[in-house]
């Protein structure tokens, strides 16, 4: 299959050119956070120049859900493992230009009861911190605990408004229990007089659940939760036999009924002015822009991307993967694997043979599989 047949759907991006573009000719999409921005005049070299300012930590790879879309769900990839605080600590020195960390990798981080610790830590280097929930175990003692935290940011992963759709996808009938600990996080919040954590809905559309958006913005103002973010399902490829569970292009919102996303779309942001509540897309996109994509068969698409520049991602057993969406964008896990930092120091990592080949492929017709299957603007 050549690269570009084996394109999912993708936004219209401005395109960079297929050769190494300088930081502030790159074309970078306006909404980026800065941490993913190159220093002005930076150029995409084989060898990045600066060390990784956003940085994915897997705290754990357990999980209790067995949702329909995740890969963990149907694949072993790395034996199951959660980080210490120490363990955590180690990784976390290893990149000291560090501005964001992402504690979400593929399993559920509130399994891990290091996580006070290790958010207190990252909030007294002053990074910035966050991470994707499934939400099933905000318990009124993680609702104290979180709210305590300094945590920045608390996404919680919610791909349906009903039981039934919500229990179809994520695998378990366990909506009435998220929703009671989210508000109770609202309450908690509001009890301590605190902030943060700043709260959010995060759904990824499939057919499935589409007709259920609006929905999930009545949630999300009835339970006080300020933002529901869309996600793009990512799966591994086109052909049948890479597909799995609900991660299957038939599945995908792109390329289907444009008339009903755009009514979807539609209610949902005549809800979101009504409600006050914030409907955006992953990656700070209008979720109109992100679910009419169009197919950009052969335009590089992945191009656009900065992360092998600016972001690592680590798992809960030391693999230094590009970036948290390839694992959801390949079905060759092994190919990923670009180090492993309780083996070697990231430093050495970073610009060595493989990552430096990563980057290489990066601007030919024919870039890693991942890339080349990649939606690029995913959850940031
Ligand atoms: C792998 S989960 C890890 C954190 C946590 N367990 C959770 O579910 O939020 C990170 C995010 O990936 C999303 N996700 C799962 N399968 C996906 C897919 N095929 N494409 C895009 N996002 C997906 C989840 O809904 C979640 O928001
Ligand atoms: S999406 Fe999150 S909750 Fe669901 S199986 Fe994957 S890691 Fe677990
Ligand atoms: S898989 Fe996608 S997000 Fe990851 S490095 Fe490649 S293009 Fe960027």
């Amino acid at each position: 299959m050549s690269a570009s047949m084996s394109l999912q759907p993708i936004e219209l991006l401005e395109q960079p050119g297929a050769q190494p573009v300088t930081g502030s000719a790159a074309r970078e999409p306006a909404f980026l956070p800065d941490a993913y921005r190159l220093p002005a005049g930076m150029a995409r070299n084989p060898v990045a120049a600066i060390q990784p300012r956003v940085v994915f930590i897997e705290v754990t790879n357990r999980c209790n859900l067995l949702c329909e879309t995740c890969p963990r769900t149907y694949f072993t990839r790395e034996p199951l493992r959660s980080l210490t605080f120490d363990e955590f600590v180690f990784v976390a020195e290893q990149f000291p230009e560090m501005q964001r960390a992402v504690l979400h990798g593929i399993g559920e981080p509130l399994l891990n009861r290091d996580l006070p610790q290790i958010i207190a830590y990252l909030k007294a280097r002053g990074v910035e911190t966050l991470f994707n929930s499934n939400g099933t175990l905000l318990t009124p003692v993680w609702q104290e605990a979180l709210a305590l935290s300094g945590l920045d940011e608390y996404r919680c992963s919610i791909d349906g408004a009903t039981p039934a759709t919500y229990a179809r996808i994520r695998g378990a009938d366990l909506l009435h229990k998220i929703e009671a600990g989210l508000a109770g996080l609202v309450q908690t919040k509001a009890r301590l007089g605190v902030a943060t954590p700043r709260l959010s809905i995060w759904c990824v559309a499939t057919q499935e659940n589409l007709a259920e958006l609006p929905d999930l913005v009545r949630m999300a103002a009835r339970l006080g939760v300020p933002e529901v973010y869309v996600q793009r399902m990512t799966f591994f490829g086109h052909e049948p036999e890479q597909q799995y569970g609900m991660a299957r292009r038939e599945m995908a919102i792109f390329g289907q009924d444009a008339v009903v996303q755009e009514q979807v779309i539609a209610e949902c942001e005549a809800l979101s002015a009504a409600l006050g509540v914030d409907f955006r897309a992953a990656g700070a996109r209008d979720p109109r822009s992100s679910l009419t994509a169009a197919m950009l068969a052969g335009d590089h698409p992945w191009q656009a991307c900065l992360r092998p520049w600016t972001t690592a991602y680590v798992t809960a057993n030391g693999n230094c993967l590009p970036c948290c969406i390839s694992p959801f964008a390949t079905y060759d896990y092994d190919s990923l694997i670009l180090g492993n930092l309780f083996e070697q120091p990231f430093s050495d990592i970073w610009n060595d043979a493989l990552y430096r080949q990563f980057r290489t492929d990066f601007f030919t017709d024919h870039p890693h599989k991942a890339c080349a299957n990649c939606g690029v603007f995913w959850s940031l």
